[in-house]
Order: C-alpha cells, then structure tokens, then sequence
C-alpha cells in the first residue's frame, strides 16, 4: 500500500504557510494566572450585547428583512451596508460611490484578494518596518520581494520610501493610523509627502485603516484615501486602495470589513470573492448595518474612553517601572505599545523567561520584520485587560527586564 507523500502534494505557495514559532509559547498566555499583553483582541466587555440581541430578534421577526438576511445574495456586498460605508467615508472627506466598495470577510480577506490580485512571484511590495503580521501572511503566498521601509515618529521614513520606488516598487502597504504593531501614526505633513512620492512613481498605496476610528486624542488626521480624494473628480482613478473593517469597533466575528478601490478593481475583486466564497454572510451584513446605525457614534465613544484608559495605565506604568534602557511608544491610539529593549536582549528569549518567572505575556517583535531584524523589540497590546492587571503586568515585565539587564 502507498502512503500520500503530503509534502509532494502540497503545492508550492502553500508550502510557504509556515506556522509560527512562538504560537506555542502564547498558548500559555490563555492560562488565567499569565496577565497577557500578548493577544490584540477587542475587549469582550465592550461588545454590545444587548444592542446585538435586540437586532438579531427584530431581524428575525421582520417576515421580509429575516428571510432576506438568511438568502443567498450578491457578491459586492449589501448595498444599504455599502452605502452606509460610503457616507461615512464622505464625512472623513472621500467621495465614494457603492461600487467602489467590497464587503470582505473582515479586512484580512480584503488583503488576502488584494494579494491574489496585484502579486506574484517576485513583485516588489513595499511594507513597513515593522508591519502586520496578518498581511505578511496574506502576501507571502505570493512569494512577493519585500522591501522594507523604517519607520520614525512621523511614519515612514520618505528617503527609503523614494528607494523603493526607485528600485521599481510600485505597491506599498501602510497603516497611518495607530499601526499593528507600533502604535505609530503618520504626521500630516508625513501623510501628504507619502501621497505626493506615490503619486509622482504611479505607485498604489494599500492603506490598512483598520484602527482609524481608534483614536484617543488630538484631531483625526485625515487618511491617504481621503487625501489622494481631495480635488478628485473622477471616484475610478486613485492611488489608494483602503481596507476597514468592524472589527475593532463594534465586533469581530461578524467578519464584516471592506475594500475601497477604484472600479476597474472593484470589478476584479468581485470576481476573485465569487470563486472564493460567493458573499459575505447575508446575516452578518445585515446585522452589522442595523446595529452600527443603532448603535454608532455613542458606541464608538465608548470604545475610544475604555481604550484611552487602558493605554494610560499602560504608559503610566511604563514610565513608572522601565528602566531608562527601554524606550516605548506613545500611541495616540488603537491597542499597540512597542517596547525597544536594550541592544542584546532577545525578546523570544524573554518572553520565555517572562512566562515562567513573571507570568506575563507579549509578542517578540521580530516576526514583523519582514527582514527578522528587530530581535530586541516586543509588541504589547493594552485591549484586553483592566488597568490595574495592566500596571501589575508591566510592573513584573519591568522586574524581569532589569535582572535579565544586569546578568
Ligand atoms: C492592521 C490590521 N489589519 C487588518 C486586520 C484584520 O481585521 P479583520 O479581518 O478582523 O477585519 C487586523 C486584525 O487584527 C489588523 O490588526
């Protein structure tokens, strides 16, 4: 009898999937007595239940709208939803129409297409240094040639975003509001330049706005999509390609998010989403849109004070407890810090300690380096826990840090 040789099989994109190394390590995390910065999950408590039953219920007592909702239905998406993402893309100051608009089984399905659409073997994509670890994932599928570019407190550094492009890059992913991993977000002055750079090379930009509505102090800052919109008449030209998402403000599993793109785009995208799994889930859209219009802006505000308070007992407790060898960042929102340790701390080899000493939990930040440098940083995300686990969290982190320091 033969066996399947699974490795033969398997094909050569796939071959790529490789799972990641520290996964193992963060199952501990999950045990109740780990106070875990690891994770980067929505806060369950802020899920509005009670809203969300009400709408489930009403859904299914309405004889035409819970039929509707429990059918098949078209791939772009649900128009009332895709018209109610448009209005508030045109409040922000990007005038789109419903068919410039996907729904996406959350925004990682958005860079999954997108990745099946613009890359192969070889395409130089421009991401940032460090980047979300998601889309690393989605692209390399694709075997694209990375080319990452640093980043400063303003956002992406424009000299190597120039080499990039001079190297022929024509596709950049970037997130400017509050990045996964670092928290950091673009200047507006960072923002325009970076548009202007794209603009000059004919360069796409995909901007990840999954956190924009994030934000916890100061003006919003407009994004790139509503930017490279301003004084544009024609909704089909463009050089950005924004990816949102509910997930972080109202709940994930709905895995209701969306791409905007110009049409031609659109068209491609709808195509590629009917092979893959024919629509979102009609009920999840149609649940999404009832309770964001029941629900938003005060759920939003909601969310945004919880957070805020969050992070300051996360910065608090940082300046608090780090030694001065350690420097952070300062988010003005989403869910991130990013910590840069001391030159030949290894962070995978502390959060080992860090579980069995401290029983705390981050994520070592190299794996989102598409170059592996970063050896010496760690992603902590401040969503999930009340503020004072946090402070006691940090505290022990901060306890470890100075022994493996001293050693
Ligand atoms: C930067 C970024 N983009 C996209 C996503 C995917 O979000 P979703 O698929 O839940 O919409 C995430 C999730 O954590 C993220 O952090």
């Amino acid at each position: 009898m033969m066996h399947v040789s699974w490795n033969n099989l398997i094909a050569k994109d796939a071959r790529a999937l490789t799972a990641s190394e520290i996964r193992d390590l963060l199952k501990v995390a999950e045990r109740p007595e780990v106070i875990s910065f690891a994770g980067g999950v929505p806060d369950p408590k802020l899920f509005p239940l009670g809203e969300l039953s009400e709408v489930y219920a009403d859904l299914m007592a309405d004889d035409v709208a819970g039929r509707g909702a429990l059918q098949y239905s078209i791939s772009e998406g649900m128009p009332a939803l895709r018209q109610w993402i448009a209005a508030d893309l045109a409040k922000e100051g990007a005038e789109r129409t419903i068919d410039n608009i996907l729904i996406t089984n959350g925004a990682q399905q958005g860079l999954d297409m997108l990745a099946r659409l613009l890359l192969e073997q070889g395409t130089k994509l421009v991401v940032e240094k460090p980047s979300y670890l998601g889309a690393m994932q989605a692209f390399s599928t694709r075997h694209p040639d990375y080319i990452g570019v640093t980043m400063d407190d303003e956002g992406v550094v424009l000299a190597d975003l120039e080499a990039a492009f001079e190297a022929g890059a024509r596709i950049a992913y970037l997130a400017p509001d509050f990045q996964n991993p670092t928290g950091l977000s673009y200047s507006l002055a960072r923002r325009q330049a970076v548009l202007e750079l794209a603009q000059r090379y004919g360069a796409v930009i995909i901007e990840d706005a999954a956190y924009c509505k994030l934000s916890y102090e100061g003006e919003a800052l407009p994004s790139l999509l509503a930017l490279d919109e301003a004084g544009r008449q024609d909704e089909d030209a463009g050089t950005v390609v924004q990816l949102g998402t509910f997930s972080k403000t109202l709940v994930p599993a709905l895995r209701v998010g969306w791409v905007t793109a110009p049409r031609p785009l659109i068209e491609k995208l709808v195509l590629l989403k009917q092979a893959s799994d024919l629509h979102v889930a009609t009920i999840n859209q149609a649940v999404a849109l009832r309770a964001v219009e029941k629900t938003f802006p005060g759920h939003i505000d909601t969310v945004r004070d919880t957070y805020r308070t969050k992070r300051d007992a996360m910065l608090r407790a940082l300046e608090d407890f780090m030694p001065d060898s350690v420097s952070f960042t300062r988010p003005k929102g989403g869910m991130f810090v990013w910590l840069t340790l001391p030159d030949g701390i290894d962070s995978r080899a502390l959060l080992e300690r860090a579980l069995e000493e401290e029983k705390v939990a981050f994520v070592p930040g190299q794996a989102f380096f598409c170059d592996k440098s970063g050896e010496n940083t760690c992603r902590l995300s401040f969503s999930a826990g009340d503020p004072a686990r946090i402070r006691e969290g940090i505290e022990r982190l901060a306890n470890l840090i100075r022994r493996v320091h001293n050693q």
